[in-house]
């Protein structure tokens, strides 16, 4: 998912679509991948249809609710020290009801309840239709729980309501949960088995949201390659489905195409796609389009074929070294950026070495680099020894980091002297003269306002650059507009 936001970072919300009528305050944060952002959307809609307008002030709040991360340990320390914040603000509102959603309250399930005694709500990702009964128990002074996890739930009928909108960029949601059991990941435990939404809903929703006037849709998933419809069901049910469902079935690369063309003039994105899982239908319709984006998030983690293995990836080096040359062969053009995780159980040396020789090969344009957390109940934490130092976990991080660095900036240059055509997204964060957007790449680009705004399609001539961001000027309007 164009990636981890920053765990620190807060999303409040805004009021958008809120109902006149609805009498009480929701206050809604949400931390980790984006589809818990878009999560939190699914969670302000529903409750908008129980008595919650959202607000942004948590003083103000009826109701606190976080939706919560659990993939490494310091994105759940981060929640505990907010949950602290929110207890302080309830002792001198006692009537403020806290909840707990998402992975953490998942992974923990009642056991929160005892932990932390100041929490009303523990609900999980698949169980956010039941948060209106849940409340009307809370509100009768009993604390409520619901972490079932569903073969089904899609929230496929459910309209978002937008939250921290920049009204021209939104998320979709395409599956949900995730079927791979990478040792390390706690994802297939908190969000369950991977199922697919119906793809006349996500079109519906695309549609709704040109209607408001958005330009572009990132599609969102764990693992947005293996997206398979056949009229509902786990994806592991698939062999069981009957011939009319599997010739009408639509996976990855149909339902790409599906949004293309429904909506020529907007501009699609995915994330994430799973190296085992991208085929050469997906890139070559990436190719056929020119308004879906071309740039992949193509996580691999390390560049050893032993630790691959451990990981229980279910790739080697070598494959992963096709897929990228299929990519680079199809669209010369595309950007592709990365996730390692530094000092898994067993890393040696020459493992990392791999690694950092897998990055010289492919020189990814980002990357998001962790070193390795174990996670309570994962297969790594039941059978491996974390037994690579922290210090030499840091010290093999930031090698990794730095090489990315200098990748990054490699890439960057490769755009000084062209144009591109940039959606403007909003004004850059350091100065208020420049409009900040992206381009078909995902690369960030930074150009003077002129009279050109927010939700245009520009053509921007790319003047200089850091290892991140591209800095340019407008040319004109393009085409797309
Ligand atoms: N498929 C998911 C991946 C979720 S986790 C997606 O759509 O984003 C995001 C990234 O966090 C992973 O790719 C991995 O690099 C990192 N990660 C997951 N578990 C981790 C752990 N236990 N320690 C360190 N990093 C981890
Ligand atoms: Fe996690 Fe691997 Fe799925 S990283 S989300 S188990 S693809």
């Amino acid at each position: 998912m164009e990636k981890i936001i920053d765990e620190n970072k807060q999303g409040e919300s805004l009021i958008l679509d809120d109902k006149k009528t609805n009498s009480r305050k929701l206050y809604i944060e949400s931390y980790g991948c984006q589809m818990n952002f878009s999560d939190s959307e699914i969670v302000a809609s529903i409750l908008s249809e129980a008595g919650f307008n959202t607000t942004n002030n948590i003083e103000d709040a009826d109701l606190v609710l976080v939706n919560t991360c659990s993939i490494r340990e310091k994105a759940e320390q981060t929640v505990r020290k907010r949950l602290e914040k929110y207890n302080a603000i309830k002792r001198i509102n006692p009537g403020m009801k806290i909840g707990v959603l998402g992975c953490m309250a998942e992974r923990l399930k009642s056991k929160f309840l005892e932990e932390e005694k100041m929490i009303d709500l523990v609900v999980g990702p698949d169980a956010y239709k039941d948060l209106p009964n849940l409340i009307a128990e809370v509100d009768e002074g009993r604390n409520a729980v619901n972490v079932i996890l569903s073969k089904e739930e899609t929230y496929g009928d459910i309209a978002p309501v937008r939250l921290n909108s920049n009204g021209v960029t939104a998320f979709v949601s395409i599956t949900r949960g995730c079927d791979n059991m990478c040792t390390f990941c706690v994802v297939p435990f908190t969000r369950g088995r991977e199922r697919s939404r119906d793809p006349q809903s996500i079109l519906s929703e695309i549609q709704d949201l040109w209607e408001k006037g958005f330009k572009e849709v990132t599609l969102l998933g764990q693992n947005v390659d293996s997206y398979l419809w056949y009229g509902g069901g786990l994806k592991k049910d698939f062999e069981k489905a009957s011939e009319i469902q599997k010739a009408t079935a639509v996976n990855f690369a149909g339902l790409l195409e599906l949004c293309a063309k429904s909506q020529p003039k907007m501009r699609f994105r995915f994330s994430t796609s799973n190296p085992q899982d991208m085929t050469l239908d997906v890139i070559e319709t990436m190719a056929k389009y020119s308004n879906i984006c071309k740039y992949i998030h193509l996580p691999v983690q390390s560049g050893s074929d032993k630790i691959l293995r451990a990981m229980n990836r279910q790739h080697t080096r070598e494959e992963y070294f096709n897929l990228i040359n299929n990519i680079r062969e199809i669209m010369p053009d595309c950007s592709i950026s990365q996730d390692m995780i530094a000092g898994f159980p067993t890393e040696t040396e020459d493992d990392h070495k791999d690694t950092l020789s897998l990055m010289e090969y492919v020189k990814y344009d980002f990357g998001f680099m962790f070193a390795y957390s174990e996670r309570p109940g994962t297969l790594a934490e039941r059978k491996l020894n974390d037994d690579v130092p922290e210090d030499i976990k840091k010290r093999r991080l930031n090698e990794i980091i730095q090489l990315q660095q200098k990748h990054g900036l490699y890439r960057t240059r490769q755009h000084l002297g062209k144009i591109e055509e940039v959606l403007i997204e909003k004004p850059s964060k350091k100065s208020n003269e420049h409009w900040s957007g992206r381009n078909s790449q995902n690369t960030v680009v930074v150009f003077p306002k002129e009279h050109y705004k927010v939700g245009e399609f520009v053509d921007v001539k790319i003047t200089d650059c850091t290892s991140a961001t591209l800095i340019g000027e407008a040319v004109s309007y393009s085409k797309n507009n």
